[in-house]
């Protein structure tokens, strides 16, 4: 286990965790990491090609191992991929790390992903999906977060300052 426990960025897709997840790093002279990086780098392909060959169920217990493993090896910043929370041994690890819940609002992440095919979640009709989204999921990123930062108008640098302040 590492010495410290480390700062979690949890939210939605594109919310800008990898973003403000570097900058909130930085700010606090630790090292980032991203579990679907992690992922990445393990498997040798990206997350949408995992979804397409194995399927969901598959990806989430890679992801569920990668959260385990980040967190038992990695004192920085980790950003954990938006479904990650839907696990609940995952929300239960959380418990006793600082967690910053990044929010947007739907319209936000419709306008901010769009159509995406890159994110097999987003790849048909992106405003329902997005609703359904937010609502099975909004309660569990409150359930772990220590902190919530909204993020709607504001810039990544703004983000993270309200992150940074809020830890
Ligand atoms: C997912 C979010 C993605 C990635 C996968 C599934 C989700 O991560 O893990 O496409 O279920 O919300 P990001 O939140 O980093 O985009």
């Amino acid at each position: 286990m590492s010495a410290v426990p480390a700062v979690v960025l949890v939210g939605p897709m594109g919310v800008g965790k990898s973003t403000v997840g570097r900058l909130l790093a930085e700010r606090l002279g630790v090292g980032y990491r991203d579990t679907d990086d992690d992922i990445v780098a393990e498997q040798g392909r990206e997350i949408s090609e995992i979804f397409l060959d194995e399927g969901e169920p598959v990806f989430r217990t890679m992801e569920k191992r990668a959260v385990r493993t980040a967190l038992a090896e990695h004192d920085g910043v980790v950003a954990l991929g938006g479904g990650a929370v839907l696990d609940p041994d995952t929300r239960a690890l959380l418990a006793g790390h600082r967690v910053v819940y990044l929010s947007m609002e739907v319209e936000e992440a419709v306008r901010r992903t769009g159509l995406n095919v890159a994110r097999p979640l987003l790849a048909v009709n992106p405003r329902k999906q997005w609703r359904e989204l937010m609502e099975a999921r909004r309660h569990l990123y409150e359930e772990v977060a220590t902190a919530v930062v909204p993020t709607d108008g504001r810039t990544p640098e703004e983000v993270t300052q309200a992150a940074f302040d809020a830890l």
